[in-house]
């Protein structure tokens, strides 16, 4: 029996379990202290009233032998892909329900759909960037290029010759830096991925907090994208569903490569290794499309965004530059004094008992700069705000 040697290529932590870890020691050294977390993207606010009252009606079908349900499809219910289908179209993105697989969150598809493709394949990757996109790839044994996103490109890279690979990943609005690709950008992208036969991988789990109307939403309101990208979207930052696991993946009939379709093939896949989301969890899902479940989601979202625009204020008044904050919930800043990620983490855990994300956690290009996210509890957020505010002007 012999291992995958691709797992010693990992950096040795995921960059959430070294900031908890690091998190963890300095509060069992310092019990006294009140810890403001604005680190990992965790949501504060509760599942909304209507997710509620249709996860407790589905339990209670669970309950009678008259409604009760085993295993479910593993793509997903119809019930849960039409309303998702016509969430889409809504946007001016037409889908058959069948393009539509229910997912547990888009982390695990993120990575799992590499099993469609050769391991030969390169892969293009933004950096900086959500970290689990590169270590998928590193456990499959990928070449890795990178596309420098930086101040310069207002970290909204775009594709040049030296770029191309087979696989490319992109995030818009963008972990960690917030910022959004607008269409003609997007449309670079697809022409690009068309040109070269590459396959877009698009992680779209913020786009509920796109509110420029005038920003693309999906990368299907591209046109072309269908022949070139999946889309992956997460119900976890939209409705607060990171704990309750629930989100979906996109795979057109037009996509195909070497003839053949790849949303077959995943179709295939899952039936071997999936077989679901929780019927319960489906049923809340499908809640948050319902008029009454957009109004509460739509709610909670702007809570989140007044959080984004207080920690935004502080950092104008403390004459910071940061991207991000308006259409997401991330606000991407550089660090005070030139100091490094993770000297400026440290500093604000001491004297601020405040966590944050270092951007050297995202890749080289995060060096010197730092994520504080808005999905923290208000008074908190003000209170963070208010201890940033004092320690960096005292500094
Ligand atoms: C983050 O903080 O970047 C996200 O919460 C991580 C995730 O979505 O897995």
């Amino acid at each position: 029996m012999r291992i995958n040697k691709n797992h010693f290529n990992l950096i040795e932590n995921y960059l959430f379990s070294d900031v908890a870890n690091k998190v963890k020691k300095y509060s069992e050294e310092n019990p006294n202290k009140k810890i403001i977390k604005l680190g990992i993207g965790d949501v504060t606010l509760p599942l909304c009233n209507a997710v509620i009252d249709e996860m407790k009606n589905a339990i209670c079908e669970m309950g009678k032998k008259e409604t009760f349900k085993g295993y479910g499809p593993e793509e997903g219910y119809l019930f849960l892909r039409e309303k998702i289908q016509s969430y889409y179209n809504k946007k001016g993105v037409n889908l058959k329900t069948d393009e539509i697989f229910v997912n547990d969150g888009a982390k695990c598809d993120l990575g799992n759909i590499l099993e469609l493709f050769s391991v030969d394949n390169t892969v293009l990757i933004p950096d900086p960037v959500y970290p689990a996109y590169v270590d998928c790839n590193v456990m499959a044994g990928r070449k890795i290029k990178y596309i420098d996103a930086n101040r310069e490109n207002e970290f909204l890279p775009l594709p040049s010759e030296k770029d191309k690979a087979d696989i490319i990943y992109l995030c818009s609005p963008n972990n960690p830096t917030g910022a959004v690709y607008n269409h003609e950008q997007l449309k670079t992208w697809v022409n690009f991925a068309i040109e070269n036969d590459s396959i877009i991988l698009f992680d779209s789990a913020y786009e509920s907090f796109i509110e420029d109307k005038n920003l693309p939403s999906s990368i299907f309101e591209v046109e072309g994208a269908k022949k070139c990208a999946i889309e992956f979207c997460s119900l976890s930052k939209t409705a607060g569903f990171t704990g309750t696991r629930c989100g979906y993946t996109v795979i057109p009939q037009k996509l195909v490569f070497e003839n053949q379709s790849i949303n077959k093939m995943w179709k295939r896949r899952l039936a071997a290794k999936f077989n679901g989301v929780s019927y319960i969890v489906q049923r809340g899902a499908a809640a948050i499309f319902s008029e009454l479940g957009q109004q509460q989601i739509k709610n909670n979202i702007r809570y989140y965004k007044e959080n984004a625009k207080i920690i935004a204020n502080a950092l104008d008044e403390l004459n910071i530059y940061y991207t991000g904050g308006i259409n997401s919930p991330y606000v991407w800043l550089k660090c005070p004094n030139n100091m490094k990620s993770w000297d400026f983490f440290d500093f604000l855990l001491q004297r601020a008992n405040v966590v944050g994300t270092p951007g050297a956690g995202f890749g080289k290009n995060g060096e010197g700069f730092f994520r504080l996210t808005a999905f923290g509890d208000r008074a908190n957020t003000i209170e963070a705000v208010e201890r940033i505010k004092a320690n960096i002007k005292s500094n």
